[in-house]
């Protein structure tokens, strides 16, 4: 399909550059609006482009950087081509891409890390600066001008609402016959003129079908034909499924002592090797008509969907293997009526967490005995991805768990510590974590009561007694009994893994 098939408002189709062309019109230092949401949905040929220029510019001994702002993480073809070539000055929200994340580890690229639902409302009150420049994919212009949105929907509405300028990736390899999946919700305003946001069943359709632009900042479309990553995940391993069989098991439990509707509530679940185990298991498992409602549509919903055994999902983003993405372009009409992408600040939107009684279940790096959990820094300095979703699903909750086994790296890291060396989630986000040893409800438990807990049923058995012994004699500290530690102590494990390259107290410290 040709670019004159995906693009009907003739103004724009006189506006085609090639990818070099736009590149050219994006000055150093610029704020950049990119679409792009969990390998998504970003553009394909602008970042490659960007990426040469920049190495010219540097070449011929100019700066040239900007900044680059998405929904979420990106590809290879978008972060890694630019991370490479130094072109990314500052990054937010949430990255995955490892030469980025190399350098932002390196400190040359300014990370900010947020949760993914401040983003819009942050950009809007100005918080993070002007932006100069939108560059957006979509899968088609329609005869009025409206813009079918691609994979993701991420912040593409804000950014196309407050860029100066807008250059729009047309993606005639992605399945036009999206059109209709998508609802943009234009109802969101900055206090104080809020109103609520009337969503009660996660399945509402509360928006429009398309994204606007004013079409006096169009400066450039741009054809690309490339479909999204290839957004693949090893099969679930033996930790995973276990993971994965608690849940399943506590959330039937719930149901049957009915502190959880018959009617499921609808679940979250972040990505990754866990979430799609225990998507895989609720596949078998005794729930029906379940509901989605995510940051993310990964393989194991659109098993679900198919399968009949969940009714709807609405998410923000479509990252797909290659295998699920072809049943999806086949069966597309199916899946058009059982799925529903929207903006992130949708998505993501605390209000309606609450509201609906999300079941959030999302994977950290580590969690403390009190509760608090880690889910982006190694060993307290070094980014992982970021925060994303987690925290706006964990909060606001009707259930949050936290999952991870028990330890890594070949079983020289504890995930269970003593403090974690990073916050992202206090104990007061936390009600159950969830390793491949066992499931520890901590809803109405005191510290002390949910250090014992962790540690029995979390942590790994290597680890279980120096952490007994860490809690007996912390709960000797004159200080104070509520949440006892040993300041000198606490954060010990993760000194002794960077000396040692363990965390076992078998090893000299
Ligand atoms: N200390 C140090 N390193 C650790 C660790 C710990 N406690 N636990 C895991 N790691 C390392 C692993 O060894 C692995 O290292 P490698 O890349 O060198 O192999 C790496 O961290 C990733 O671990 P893995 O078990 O493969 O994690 P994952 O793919 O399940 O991802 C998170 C886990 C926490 C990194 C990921 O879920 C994330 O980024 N979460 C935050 C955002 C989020 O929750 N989004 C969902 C919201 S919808």
């Amino acid at each position: 399909m040709t670019l004159a098939h995906r693009v009907l408002y003739p103004d724009f189709l006189s506006r085609t550059l090639s990818a070099d062309e736009a590149a050219a019109l994006i000055p150093a230092g610029a704020n950049v609006g990119m679409s792009g949401f969990t390998g998504a949905g970003y553009p394909k040929a602008l970042p490659a482009a960007i990426a040469a220029h920049a190495r010219a510019e540097h070449a011929a001994g100019k700066p040239y950087r900007i900044n680059v702002w998405t929904g979420a993480s990106t590809a290879p073809e978008a972060d890694g081509v630019m991370a490479d070539a130094d072109a990314i000055g500052q990054r937010l929200p949430f990255n995955t891409d490892p030469i980025a994340r190399r350098k932002i580890n390196e400190g040359s690229i300014d990370f900010i890390d947020m949760h993914l639902s401040h983003v819009a409302q942050h950009a809007w009150f100005g918080f993070l600066g002007h932006m100069h420049v939108a560059v957006i994919e979509v899968l088609g212009v329609t005869a009025d001008g409206l813009l079918i949105p691609s994979t993701s929907v991420g912040n593409n509405k804000t950014w196309l609402e407050i860029a100066d300028k807008v250059i729009l990736e047309v993606n005639t390899r992605l399945p036009a016959e999206m059109e209709g999946m998508h609802d943009i919700y234009y109802g969101t305003a900055i206090p104080p003129r809020r109103m609520p946001i009337h969503m009660t069943q996660a399945d509402d359709r509360i928006g429009e079908a398309y994204l606007k632009v004013d079409p006096a900042k169009v400066i450039a479309v741009v054809e690309t034909h490339r479909g999204d990553r290839d957004n693949v995940f090893a099969a679930p391993d033996a930790n995973s499924n276990r993971i994965a069989q608690y849940i399943i098991d506590f959330l039937a439990h719930e149901m049957k002592m009915g502190r959880l509707p018959k009617e499921m509530l609808p679940i979250q679940s972040g990505v990754g090797n866990v979430a799609n185990a225990v998507l895989a298991g609720l596949l078998t498992g005794p729930f029906e008509n379940l509901l989605g409602f995510t940051e993310v549509l990964q393989d194991g919903m659109l098993d679900l969907l198919r399968a009949g055994k969940m009714s709807k999902a609405s998410a923000t983003a479509i990252s797909l293997s290659r295998t699920a993405f072809e049943d999806f372009e086949k069966n597309i009409d199916f899946y058009r009526e059982r799925i529903i992408l929207r903006p992130q600040e949708i998505s993501n939107h605390p209000e309606l967490v609450r509201r609906l009684g999300i079941i959030a279940m999302n994977s950290m790096i580590e969690a403390d005995i009190y509760g608090n959990i880690n889910s982006t820094h190694i060993m307290g300095s070094g980014m992982m991805n970021g925060i994303g979703g987690s925290g706006d699903f964990a909060r606001n909750g009707y259930l949050s768990f936290f999952v991870t086994p028990s330890v890594a790296k070949d079983g020289a890291i504890s995930c269970i510590v003593p403090m974690v060396s990073h916050v992202d989630h206090t104990e007061h986000d936390t009600q159950i974590i969830v390793t491949e040893q066992g499931l520890a409800d901590l809803r109405g438990l005191s510290p002390k009561q949910r250090a014992q807990v962790i540690i029995d049923q979390c942590a790994h058995p290597d680890f279980r007694p120096a952490l007994h012994d860490y809690v007996a004699r912390a709960q000797r500290n004159p200080v104070g009994q509520h949440t006892p530690h040993l300041l000198n102590e606490a954060l010990s494990w993760h000194q002794r893994y960077v000396d040692t390259g363990s965390m076992r107290q078998d090893l000299p410290v």
